[in-house]
Parts: structure tokens; sequence; C-alpha cells
């Protein structure tokens, strides 16, 4: 490992640190102005950061290729950045563009999020170096400002037209709780989640298979979800109840109607899921999450082989439930699995895939942890 020290020539002023996150349920949601239910993760970016005077934005990631990168905050500009650099670039650009009179600074970057598995490690980052701006200026910014700022960051700078989950899932989230938020007017409220007071395990499966969504799909899965809006005559698809989803789907082109089942759907099982959180019914949400699985494929089409494979095979071992989280074409499957059979779940899909001939998943437990924060 390289220190701040021996990387920048001087002790950082501070640590800040931001959670990658899982959705419980809710994908696809948050651009239709609808519900999303996540936790953060305890996998998380940390920053070492020192602000400098001269305009310069000097990165330095543990992830990265072993070489400093060296920007103008001046030049920042859409599109001129590559790399994983564009993210904490996006966060100061996106800081200066909304009119706060920001900087350069040395930063230094570690993260165990694992990157393109669906889990956030590019929120992460963004939120990560949003936060530790905050504090070192003294912006007058809440934590669900600094998500849309990082949001639009990602929109914006790094060219990715993303819904603001995953950012305000890391600036937001808290430790035993899940995060219920309504993305159209960001209300949230805590829901606690100790799932191993009740014997029961949420187990992370990343499938490795490395999903993009700067690729244009996850573009226009979003535009077709604006333009069936648009010929229901609604601002947003959260805006069509269940109860008229039979009728709309008849008005609805072919390709756009599996759209809007699923997001409808989708928003309703946030419902019935925040519900049994509230109950304290932890176990039921099992069913929840496969049906929502079963949406993702059927419906929306942005499962692939692996994911599905990853589900079917933990549900046949014994999960109560199992579903992909995020994005989807590739990334991560979360299963709610009962403590005694943790070991035979993760042992069943590991035997599935290496049947099937795939990659060796990467499997953990995941608990409720902390949002973003100061480290020292
Ligand atoms: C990605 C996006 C989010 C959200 C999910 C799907 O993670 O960044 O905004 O749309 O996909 O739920």
């Amino acid at each position: 490992m390289t220190d701040f020290q021996s990387v920048h020539g001087a002790a950082p002023t501070g640590v800040w640190a931001a959670p990658g996150r899982v959705n419980l349920i809710g994908e696809h949601t948050d651009y239709n102005d609808g519900f999303v239910l996540p936790i953060a993760l305890p996998h998380a970016a940390r920053a070492a950061v020192r602000l400098r005077t001269d305009g310069l934005l000097r990165l330095w990631s543990e992830q990265g290729d072993g070489q400093v990168t060296e920007l103008e905050v001046e030049g920042l500009a859409p599109g001129s950045v590559e790399g994983w650099a564009k993210y904490p670039a996006g966060v100061v650009w996106a800081l200066r563009e909304a009119g706060h009179p920001v900087g350069g600074a040395d930063l230094w970057f570690d993260s165990d999020v694992p990157g393109g598995a669906g889990l956030s490690s590019s929120a992460a980052l963004e939120c990560v170096v949003a936060t530790a701006y905050r504090d070192l200026y003294d912006l007058p910014l809440s934590n669900a400002d600094l998500a849309q700022l990082a949001q639009f960051a990602e929109n914006a700078f790094v060219g990715v037209p993303c819904g603001v989950m995953d950012q305000m899932a890391s600036m937001c989230c808290s430790e035993g709780n899940a995060l219920v938020l309504d993305t159209r007017d960001l209300t949230q409220r805590q829901v606690p989640l100790d799932l191993a007071a009740h014997g029961l395990w949420l187990l992370v499966i990343d499938t490795r298979v490395k999903h993009d969504l700067a690729d244009g799909a996850y573009a226009e899965l979003r535009a077709g979800c604006e333009k069936a809006a648009a010929l229901l005559g609604l601002p947003a698809l959260r805006d069509l109840a269940p109860e008229g989803l039979a009728g709309a789907l008849e008005r609805l082109p072919e390709e756009l109607a599996p759209l809007v089942a699923h997001v409808v759907t989708e928003d309703a099982r946030v419902e019935q899921a925040v519900a049994l959180l509230d109950a304290g019914e932890f176990a039921a949400l099992g069913p929840v999450l496969t049906a929502g699985h079963a949406s993702l494929r059927d419906d929306y089409r942005v499962s692939c082989p692996e994911t599905d494979l990853a589900v079917s095979a933990a549900v046949e071992a014994g999960a109560l439930g199992a579903r992909m989280t995020g994005g989807g074409f590739g990334g991560s499957v979360i299963a709610l699995v009962r403590e005694g059979l943790l070991t035979e779940v993760e042992a069943a899909v590991r035997a599935a895939f290496a049947a099937a001939g795939y990659a060796e998943p990467r499997t953990f437990t995941a608990v409720p942890s902390a949002g973003a924060r100061r480290l020292s």
C-alpha cells in the first residue's frame, strides 16, 4: 500500500469514506420517479484529501495504474477525463457548475467496493469526494444535496443517464437500516433491518460478469420508459397505479408494454417489502425478491444467464428468495438465506457455475452499513 504522504509529500487534512450499496428491491424505478429500498455495504471508497491553492487536482488510486493523474480544475469539461478519475473530477466540476467556489486538491483513494459488479463503486467514489469537499469548504449542502450533485456529475460529466438511487444510498444510508426512498421528492425513511436477529443473512453473489452502464442499453430503457409515460399522458410511470396497468398495457406499443409492466409492479413490490420490514416479517421478503427477479428477467430483460442461474441455484438450495441487484446486464445477485443454509446455498451456486462453465462467483454476506462520513 502506498500512503498519502509518499504520493503527495505531506499529511492529508482528513480521511473520508462512502459505501457501495445493494438494492433490496425497486430496480429501474428511480428514473421513473418511483421507490427504492437500498442498504449501504460495509465495502466503501476511502479518500484522504488535502486542498491545494494552485487549481490542480492530483489524483492517486490504490486500484489505479501507479501514476498520479493531474488535472486543472479550470479545464474540467464533460468528456475531458478518462478512466476512474472522471468520477472524482466530475464531482469537483459539478460543485463548480452549481456555483460553489471550490478548487484543486491532492487526493488518495482506496476502495474495496468491487468494480463493474453492480454494487455502485462509482457512486462511492463520487460521494466520498463530495463529502470531503463539503466538509473542507464548509459548504451549506445536505447529504441529499450532495447525492444530487454526484448524480449530476455522473449524468453530465461522465455521460451515464443514471437515476439518483446509488448516490442517495451512499450518502444517506445508515448502519442497521434500509433506506426507503421516494425518488420523486427524495423523502426518506430509515427502516431497521436486523436480519441476524431473525436468523437470516443477505448473501451477495458477484457473478463477475462486468456490466457497463455507459453502453447505451440503460439509456435506451430509460428513454423507453419516458416515451411510455408520455404516450399515457403521465408525468412519469410512477403515476400509473396498479389498477390502471391492464388498461394502459393495451394502449402501448408492444415493445414498451413490458417495461411499464415491470416498473408498475416493481413499485408495488417496494411498498410490499416496506410493509413486511415494518412488521418485522423479514423472511416473507424472500418471495418478493424472487418475483422482482422474474420481472427483470421476463419483462425488463436486463438479467443475463449468469444472474438467472445464481438466482435459481440459490432458491433451489433453500434461499428464501433471490434477485439480481443494480442495473443488470451482469453484476450481482442478492439472496435471503436462513443462517443454517448459508454454506449450502453458497456451495450450490458455486457448483452450478462450475457445471455451466462460468467463472467462479465471488460471494460475501452484507449487513446494512454506514453512509458517507468523515473517518479522521
Ligand atoms: C443503476 C443506476 C441507478 C438505477 C439502477 C437500476 O445502478 O445507477 O440509478 O437506475 O441501475 O435500478
